[in-house]
C-alpha cells in the first residue's frame, strides 16, 4: 500500500495538500486525520472543502461532533461530512447520532480524533498524520485500500515547488 511522507512549512503548504487531496476525492472515501490539539486537521479539511468547491465557512465541528457539507464531484451532489470526535464520550453516542449509516457508498467521510470511536468507527481508506516539525508540520498519508491507494498514486503534491 503506498505510504508518503513531507514537510508542510507553512500553513500555505497545508492548504496545498488540502487542494491536492481534494482533487482525488471520490464517493465513500473515508479519511482519518490523526495528530495533536492544533495540529492541522480541521485547517487541512477546510483547504479540502474550499478546493472541493464550498463556498462558505467551515467550523470545528468539535461540539455537534459532525458536519455536512454539500460538493459537486464530477457533476454529482456528494456530502462530505466532517467528524470531530474530540468529544465523544462513548460508542452509543455514535451509533445513537446514526453516524454509522454516514459511511456508505456516497458519502465521504473526514474523521478528526478517530482514536476516540475506536471499535465504532469503519475503517478509513487513508490515513493523516499530522505532526508540529518546528514552525511547520510534518505530515504522513497511508493507503488502507484500493481506494486510499488510487487516492495516493495520483495525489502529485510537492509541497517546496
Ligand atoms: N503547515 C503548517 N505550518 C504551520 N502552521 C500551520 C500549518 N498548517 C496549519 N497551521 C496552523 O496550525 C493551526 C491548526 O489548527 P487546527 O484547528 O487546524 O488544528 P486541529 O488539528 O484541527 O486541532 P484540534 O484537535 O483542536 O481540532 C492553525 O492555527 C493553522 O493556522
Ligand atoms: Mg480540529
Amino acid at each position: 500500500m503506498p505510504h508518503y511522507k513531507t514537510q508542510l512549512k507553512n500553513e500555505a503548504a497545508t492548504d496545498a495538500l488540502g487542494r491536492c487531496l481534494a482533487r482525488q476525492l471520490v464517493p465513500g472515501l473515508v479519511i482519518y486525520l490523526h495528530g495533536d490539539l492544533g495540529a492541522g486537521k480541521t485547517a487541512l479539511t477546510r483547504a479540502l472543502l474550499h478546493a472541493a468547491g464550498y463556498e462558505g465557512h467551515v467550523k470545528s465541528p468539535t461540539y455537534t461532533l459532525a458536519e455536512p457539507y454539500e460538493v459537486q464531484l464530477s457533476g454529482q451532489t456528494v456530502t462530505i461530512m466532517h467528524f470531530d470526535l474530540y468529544r465523544m464520550t462513548s460508542p452509543e453516542e455514535f451509533l445513537e447520532a446514526g453516524f454509522r449509516d454516514v459511511f456508505n457508498h456516497s458519502t465521504i467521510c473526514v474523521v478528526e480524533w478517530p482514536e476516540n470511536g475506536d471499535g465504532v468507527l469503519p475503517a478509513p481508506d487513508l490515513e493523516v498524520f499530522l505532526t508540529v516539525a518546528g514552525t511547520g508540520r510534518h505530515v504522513e498519508l497511508r493507503a488502507l485500500s484500493e481506494k486510499g491507494s488510487a487516492c495516493l498514486n495520483q495525489l502529485n503534491f510537492a509541497p517546496n515547488l
